[in-house]
């Protein structure tokens, strides 16, 4: 049989994007069109500006990854499309391009989980088998999950209040730093003192695997207001400050996790980072730290591959085309889309 290549794409937020992705893992194409100038004025994703951008692209974004990936849609193994979680109006855009091109091709469609295809890029990018530990870090979810297999998680944590790329967002909101605020502070903090400004490490030392970063985000307010104005030096101490905290307050929960896996998966070889925050150059090599003093090997896919994209959405399609899962034109979008659906009934007895 010839190896399977799969067509993803990507709308649940304000990337539109499409990618050709192979069953060799090779990415055939993989454009990534960001709506940042239609929502910089104001300040954040405005979900209506964001589903009539998609709709005015997605159409050609597709025709240009045909061509680019040199191939016809009469050679695509299925067509996939992220359903959910995110935006209901960027889902309905995507899904119904998917669709309609699956159908038109006659191929099968595949609705894919935003966060499976964030949680399965690892093995995209490189050699990873289930069991592993993955902790999921972007701009909407912050988890801590260990993946058994496709469709298969357990949730050992999750954000009580603010997303870790949440907190980078609107910490550099409020210093003054353009959006998306992960790769501003990161920047921003390259030469500032991370020891200047004391911020807090939300949950540090306490048992468990749950996050929260309301309350940084509260003193980043009040350190601000405290020095206002900024100059150059003091933005660049706070971004150096603001970076460290969230990078120490994730690596400390994912410490308790590392802990819990290698005692109930002794057979799990690795813990992985992904989702947006995962492309931070400090956070990684933490993780990477804490990974190998647990005999665990560490995988981040490339910075590229960790912010949204629709390689991860081909290859999430991929890897569910391989097990037969595909699924009707009448799959529905699913705003809110749990990986692991009974995390809260059974929160508490795991850890
Ligand atoms: O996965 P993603 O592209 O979109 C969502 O599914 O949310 O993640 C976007 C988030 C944003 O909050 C952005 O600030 C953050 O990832 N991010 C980073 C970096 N690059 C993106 N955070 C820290 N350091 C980075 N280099
Ligand atoms: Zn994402």
């Amino acid at each position: 049989m010839l190896p399977l290549t799969v067509l993803g794409i990507e709308t649940s937020c304000d990337e539109t994007a499409v990618a050709v992705v192979g069953e060799g893992r090779e990415i055939r194409t993989n454009i990534v069109l960001s709506q940042l100038d239609e929502h910089a004025p104001y300040g954040g994703v405005v979900p209506e500006i964001a589903a009539r951008a998609h709709l005015d692209h997605v159409d050609g974004l597709v025709r240009r990854a045909l061509d680019e990936a040199g191939i016809g849609l009469g050679e695509i193994d299925a067509v996939a499309a992220s359903a959910g979680p995110g935006l209901i109006g960027g889902l309905l855009v995507g899904t119904m391009a998917g669709k309609g091109i699956a159908w038109a091709a006659g191929k099968p469609y595949i609705a894919v989980n935003h966060l499976e295809a964030h949680a399965l890029t690892a093995r995209l990018s490189g050699d990873v088998l289930f069991p592993y530990l993955l902790l999921l870090v972007s701009g909407g979810h912050s988890q801590l999950l260990v993946c058994l297999g496709v469709g298969r998680f357990v949730q050992l944590g999750t954000t009580r209040d603010d997303a870790a790329g949440e907190a980078f967002d609107k910490a550099a909101k409020l210093l003054g730093l353009a959006q998306p605020g992960g790769p501003a502070i990161e920047r921003a903090a390259q030469g500032g003192d991370s020891d200047r400004f004391s911020l807090p490490r939300p949950l540090k030392g306490r048992s468990g695997c749950d996050f929260s970063f309301s309350g940084l985000k509260t003193a980043v307010r009040e350190r601000v207001e405290a020095s206002s104005p900024l100059g150059p030096d003091d933005v660049a101490d706070l971004a150096a400050a603001v970076e460290r905290a969230v990078c120490e307050a994730l690596v400390d929960r994912t410490a308790n996790a590392v802990a819990w896996f290698v005692r109930h998966y002794p057979e799990g070889r690795t813990l992985v980072a992904a989702g947006g925050v995962a492309a931070n150059t400090r956070l990684r090599s933490r993780l990477a730290a804490l990974a190998a003093g647990a005999g665990l090997g560490f995988v981040a896919p490339p910075p590229a591959l960790c912010t949204d994209n629709g390689a991860m959405i081909a290859w999430a399609g991929l890897e569910r085309l391989r097990l037969g899962l595909t699924d009707g034109l009448d799959a529905p979008v699913r705003p809110r889309w749990p990986l692991d659906p009974q995390a809260d009934s059974r929160k508490g007895s795991r850890r």
